[in-house]
């Protein structure tokens, strides 16, 4: 049975989603923990709802970036996980944790990669005017959300969409494709080779 833990900042129901897909048995996986940089998150009372342990690495603790990043990465390496899973996890990971966990850690974007990248990607893409939205599961690397990508699902962009309507027909997508990739990982069937990711097929 595969580790993972999960970094989320906010509201938690990516996190939910991957906890409820392991609860009911489609990922064979256990969740240790939920780590989060924000000592309000949703997340964290999911987290206690689930049973799960949470631990709070709060920035705004600490003197400078490095020092966060040394206790955030203790942190991570303290679970054990094998899988580590951002999911709304709302600040840039620094080289020396992306390079820890390299081929191990995944992250979900609210657009289809390589377009809109970074904050408010559902804004970003109706700004420019797409007609197809969507959302990546990629393996994280150093660069921003640009990592060989695992999963990725599209959904139309409709006549009459503010960026909430458009930011939630994506969000369905994503409690999809998340829980899917983590699926996908924990059964050993992720190979990286260069820029593409190759499915085992089950
Ligand atoms: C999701 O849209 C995710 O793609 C983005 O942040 C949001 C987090 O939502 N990175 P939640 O905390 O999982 O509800």
């Amino acid at each position: 049975m595969k580790k993972i833990a999960v970094l989320a900042s906010g509201r938690g129901s990516n996190f939910s989603a991957v906890i409820e897909r392991i609860r009911d048995r489609t990922i064979p996986a256990v969740c240790v923990a939920l780590i989060t940089d924000n000592p309000d998150a949703r997340a964290i009372d999911r987290a206690t709802e689930a049973g799960i342990p949470s631990v709070v690495v709060d920035y705004r603790a600490y003197p400078d970036r490095k020092a966060y990043e040394v206790d955030l990465l203790a942190a991570i390496q303290a679970t054990g996980a094998d899988l580590i899973v951002l999911a709304g996890y709302m600040r840039i990971l620094g080289d020396r944790i992306v390079n820890a966990c390299a081929g191990r850690m995944i992250n979900i974007h609210p657009a289809l990669l390589p377009s809109f990248s970074g904050l408010h990607a559902q804004r970003q893409a109706l700004e420019y005017g797409v007609r197809v939205a969507g959302c990546t599961v990629h393996f994280v690397d150093t660069g921003m959300d640009s990592g060989p990508i695992i999963l990725q699902q599209c959904v139309p962009v409709l006549e009459g969409d503010d960026e909430e309507m458009l930011t939630e027909r994506i969000l369905r997508e994503e409690h999809r494709i998340l829980p899917e990739a983590v699926r996908l990982f924990c059964e050993d069937r992720l190979t990286i080779s260069g820029r593409r990711v190759l499915v085992k097929q089950g």
